[in-house]
């Protein structure tokens, strides 16, 4: 390696116990004779196959054929190149590196570059944070200061969680770090600063006059900062969270992951919160075990760092309408993938914080000791909307039911769960079975191509009949602006109410993306929005055709939630768009129908389509300016 000598490298290799290491990934390793086995966090299982030999200081999966040493686990795990692993382990194991040389822009190779910056990174957010918790701490007779008491947070806590401030000025922390050795690419690089819209080179603080958490990954190391508002009068949103950076990860981040590590094995579950403020809450009040996702809603890939540590998921969101649909958001990631999910719910509070507060610690340590199995919460709920005496009211709470019983991943927990809903109900446990299969075959009602009637007219026409590919799959310029659609009716109620008002079924053929739209249109309009995501994955597990698009805007992360205006927009622009190339293509098809016609045949009803159709384009096209 050209930046760690070899001597170095030995050293770290015969100091790092790979054991030790593994074991801060993998809660369930244990001794199984000479080796160690738990379950592999490159792929999940649910019985060990993941080995671990003290001897030569290297494991290997037996489910999934991963394998290596020291390096190459921290490498994987980590995500690091080489020189970060090596660099991860000498920090660890206290073994010493050649100070790197710093990093100078563009200067160095691409990958010396890299691996400095990210180390740079690090070093800078570590340093930042402990400048702003002194910050807050020398300053008590700042705004800052003065929200700060407001939410009596315990000092010990305050100070585990390193809360700091960041002052009301324009550019404090650029100039505390910039005299402290970082450059400014590194700040940009952190968006730690953002530059002046009308004076290029001329930079500002990205966090200013706010409350300061300081965002850590799994392994302890501040990676962002995520920052509160102290008044409201102040702009910007109530949380202004990092941007990603090479360092930091939004989907892959559960805050208080790094405290609560240790805690979840011991406690046998975790506690899934709204905030920061939740996750300090719960740990203040002995529920060590709690973390929440970070500046987004909780998405798969934190379903999976959690798998790693437990199969049980306590739902602590907040007791409104907000935290209703988060705990079913949450539970449609977590069911399918086999966790077992509890609901705590706070009585005399809306969240963990407001319940410590009002009513102290044991208040919250009973509320998480009552929280309800996801099922009997779920079942409360529907019982509080309909009548569960009534034959109606028991069709309705059968089916909120069987929605979530069906997305469980276990055919023992599935019978178990339709018996006991059986009881409930009093409905035998067959019809309930017949109805949960009627509902998983279930295909979405989605129209044919453009104008099938005349497809069907068509009997010469094989191409229809084999069917090619969707307009939707084939138009490059249709599928962008499909997906983009999408995306804004996954993440945006106005949008979607919008697009339910105004876009034409018609314009939707029966490609992935443009079905995906189809169904969450439909969902809102049985409102079910919030499920609509569910509802495309589901009833897309068994389109032959690429879905991949649809996937990867359901597994994205939402932007941040801006003002309905632009999106609106957007919806307007993306339907316009939708509308006029469909228009043409049903133009050229109607010209090919004309052209294929023998001479002498009445063309006029023909033509009047064309002409009617010319037209719509024509508006469509005026309409867009
Ligand atoms: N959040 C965010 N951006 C916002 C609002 C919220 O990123 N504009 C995130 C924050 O991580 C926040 C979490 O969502 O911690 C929960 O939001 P909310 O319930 O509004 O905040 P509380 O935890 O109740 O915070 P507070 O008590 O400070 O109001
Ligand atoms: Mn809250």
């Amino acid at each position: 390696m050209p930046y760690i000598p070899e001597d170095v490298i030995d050293q770290i290799a015969a100091r790092a116990d790979l054991v030790e290491i593994v074991m801060g990934y993998v809660p369930n390793l244990k001794q199984a004779g000479s080796r160690w086995k738990g379950c592999c966090p490159f792929h999940q299982e649910k019985t060990p196959s993941f080995i671990v030999n003290p001897d030569s200081n290297t494991y290997h999966c037996f489910g999934c054929g991963v394998g290596g040493n020291v390096f190459k686990f921290i490498m994987a795990v980590e995500n690091l190149d080489f020189p970060g692993a090596a660099q991860f382990l000498a920090r660890k194991y206290n073994v010493m590196i050649p100070e790197p040389e710093p990093f100078r822009g563009k200067a160095g190779s691409a990958e010396k570059s890299d691996y400095n910056l990210r180390e740079r990174l690090y070093l800078l957010h570590e340093k930042l944070a402990a400048w702003y918790a002194s910050w807050l701490k020398n300053n008590p007779d700042s705004k800052a200061a003065a929200y700060f008491r407001t939410r009596q947070i315990d000092p010990l806590f305050a100070q585990r969680f390193q809360i700091g401030a960041a002052p009301d000025s324009w550019d404090a922390a650029m100039q505390w770090a910039q005299q402290n050795g970082f450059t400014i690419e590194e700040l940009q690089a952190a968006h730690l600063v953002s530059e002046s819209k009308n004076t290029a080179g001329k930079f500002f603080d990205f966090f200013r006059n706010r409350l300061i958490f300081p965002i850590w990954n799994e392994q302890g190391r501040v990676v962002g900062f995520s920052a509160r508002q102290i008044d409201k009068e102040q702009g910007g949103g109530k949380y202004v969270n990092s941007v990603e950076s090479p360092i930091f990860k939004k989907g892959r981040i559960l805050y208080g992951l790094n405290f609560a590590r240790p805690e979840i094995p011991k406690k046998g579950s975790v506690i899934l919160c709204e905030g920061q403020m939740d996750v300090i809450a719960m740990h203040t009040a002995g529920c060590t075990n709690a973390v929440a996702p970070q500046g987004t809603a909780f998405g798969e890939d934190q379903a999976a760092v959690l798998h790693r540590y437990t199969d049980t998921v306590l739902l602590a969101t907040d007791s409104d309408s907000a935290g209703m649909k988060a705990v079913l958001k949450d539970a449609s990631i977590l069911l399918p993938r086999g966790f077992h999910l509890k609901v705590v719910t706070f009585p005399g509070g809306k969240d963990p914080d407001e319940l410590l507060h009002n009513s102290g610690p044991e208040a919250v340590t009973q509320a998480v000791e009552n929280a309800a199995d996801f099922f009997e919460f779920l079942f409360a709920h529907a019982a509080e909307k309909y009548d569960r005496n009534s034959p109606d009211g028991k069709v309705r709470i059968a089916g909120e039911l069987l929605h979530y019983i069906r997305l469980l991943d276990n055919e023992v927990a599935r019978d178990s769960y339709l018996n006991w809903l059986s009881d409930r109900l009093g409905i035998s446990a067959e019809n309930l079975k017949i109805e949960l299969k009627k509902a998983e075959s279930r295909q979405p009602q989605v129209r044919q191509t453009v104008r099938p009637e005349r497809s069907d007219e068509n009997s010469g026409n094989e191409e229809k009949k084999n069917g090619p590919l969707p307009l939707s799959m084939t138009d490059p310029k249709l599928k962008v602006v499909l997906s983009e659609l999408l995306r804004l009716l996954l993440n945006n109620r106005a949008c979607v109410e919008k697009a339910a008002r105004e876009l034409s079924p018609d314009d939707l053929d029966d490609g992935p993306v443009a079905m995906a739209v189809t169904i969450i249109v439909q969902a809102h309009l049985n409102g079910n929005w919030e499920h609509g995501a569910a509802e495309i994955t589901r009833e897309l597990a068994s389109c032959p055709l690429d879905c991949s698009e649809v996937f990867t805007a359901l597994t994205e992360e939402p932007g941040k939630p801006e003002s309905d205006e632009i999106p609106l927009r957007i919806v307007d622009d993306c339907m316009k768009s939708i509308r006029t190339i469909r228009l043409k293509q049903q133009i050229a098809e109607l010209r090919r129908e004309m052209n294929r016609m023998p001479p002498g045949e009445d063309r006029n009803g023909l033509l009047r389509e064309f002409m009617d159709l010319t037209r719509e384009l024509a508006e469509t096209g005026k309409k867009k300016e």
